[in-house]
């Protein structure tokens, strides 16, 4: 346990939005179970935040609700088979603690449009299409919400949410000096380990790059993405330089230090083609999820004892979320 996040509030939400990615894993998720030993671990399904993003209005409404559970399931299978705790993290639905859209609405009352206005998620996601929503806009309100409501400390994220992590703050601000009170706590980013993971283009792996590779993808579906990993066009026997090269980023989420020194000692040398490369990733793919996929597939024969893991997840966060709202209520003057 290391003294900086030593008895922390850490909370995390992840949207429920598809498959799971190794950009995802190495970039969230496996940062998240490391933190379950570190403090008191919040992590939730945002699938409040996923109703902003679903697919277009034309989706039978039957199917778009089946999608958003279905997405909410999968993840939930996904982070306990990838080892999240329930002994050791609270982990639940967002929707179980409808408290949260509560505290939301109050932000918004001391909470000046500018400062949405600024956010760069959201005019990213309007420049990529999506027809803003009165909800999307006000989509830092809600994560403001979720971080506020049990108090965190510390919130572990991707650089893309490190904007709405000092809008958190300011709304915090807002708050606590507009109705005298040091309620919130100023929560803290802390940034996941990797960087950037590369997709199968060499671009930011991302769903919607369409360049993924899924963490659950077995066999074909799992070989196909890796085999498509893109390369230059030097031949076997050329010299590579791995520093370069995607598919050595790639290897080296999973190698050990002595097995990259030794990749990058044959990519030097000349004389390995690409094809066996990715040959070693499929393997050590295989190999590193093996343990997750077999716990996935038992998890999976049994959903009601995960919709039972998130119930319980959920009645704790709830009772937290509660506590806060008793001392906003009596803070704002609405009881
Ligand atoms: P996507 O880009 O596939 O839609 P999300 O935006 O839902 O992925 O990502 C959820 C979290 O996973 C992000 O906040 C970020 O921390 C992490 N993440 C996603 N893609 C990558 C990547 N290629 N490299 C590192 N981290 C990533
Ligand atoms: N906005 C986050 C994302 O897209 C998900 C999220 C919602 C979240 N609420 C949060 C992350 C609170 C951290 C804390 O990845």
């Amino acid at each position: 346990m290391t003294q900086a996040t030593a008895r922390k509030r850490i909370l995390s939400g992840v949207q429920p939005s598809g498959k799971l990615h190794l950009g995802n894993y190495f970039g969230a998720i496996k940062q998240h179970i490391a933190l379950q030993d570190e403090g008191e671990c919040f992590y939730f399904i945002a699938d409040y935040h996923a109703l902003t993003t679903l697919p277009d209005l034309e989706t039978e409404p039957a199917k778009r609700a089946e999608l958003l559970r279905t997405n909410a399931h999968d993840v939930a299978l996904s982070y306990l088979s990838l080892g999240l705790d329930p002994k050791k993290a609270i982990f639940f639905r967002q929707s179980d603690v409808p408290e949260v859209t509560e505290l939301a609405w109050i932000l918004s009352t001391v909470t000046g449009m500018g400062l949405l206005e600024r956010a760069h998620s959201y005019k990213d996601k309007v420049a990529r299409g999506i027809a803003p929503s009165v909800g999307l806009f006000t989509y830092p309100v809600l994560m403001a919400a979720d971080i506020l409501i049990y108090r965190s400390n510390l919130v572990p994220v991707g650089q893309d949410q490190v904007q709405h992590l000092e809008m958190t703050r300011d709304m915090a601000g807002y708050f606590n000096r507009a109705y005298h009170e040091e309620l919130f706590p100023l929560p803290q980013e802390r940034l996941d380990e990797a960087a950037v993971v590369p997709g199968t283009d060499g671009k930011k792996m991302s769903k919607s790059y369409g360049n993924t590779i899924d963490i659950f993808a077995e066999g074909n579906a799992l070989k196909k993405p890796v085999m498509s990993i893109v390369t230059d066009s030097a031949s076997v026997a050329d010299q590579k330089d791995p520093a370069k090269c995607n598919l050595y980023a790639l290897y080296s989420l999973f190698a050990s230090p002595d097995e990259k020194t030794e990749m990058a000692q044959r990519y030097r040398a000349g004389g390995l083609g690409y094809g066996e490369v990715k040959k070693a990733l499929l393997t050590k793919i295989d190999v590193y999820f093996a343990p997750a996929r077999q716990r996935r597939k038992e998890l999976e024969k049994h959903p009601s004892a995960v919709e039972s893991i998130l119930q319980e997840g959920a009645r704790k966060a709830r009772a937290e979320a509660q506590k806060t709202m008793e001392l906003v209520r009596k803070a704002t003057g609405l009881r």
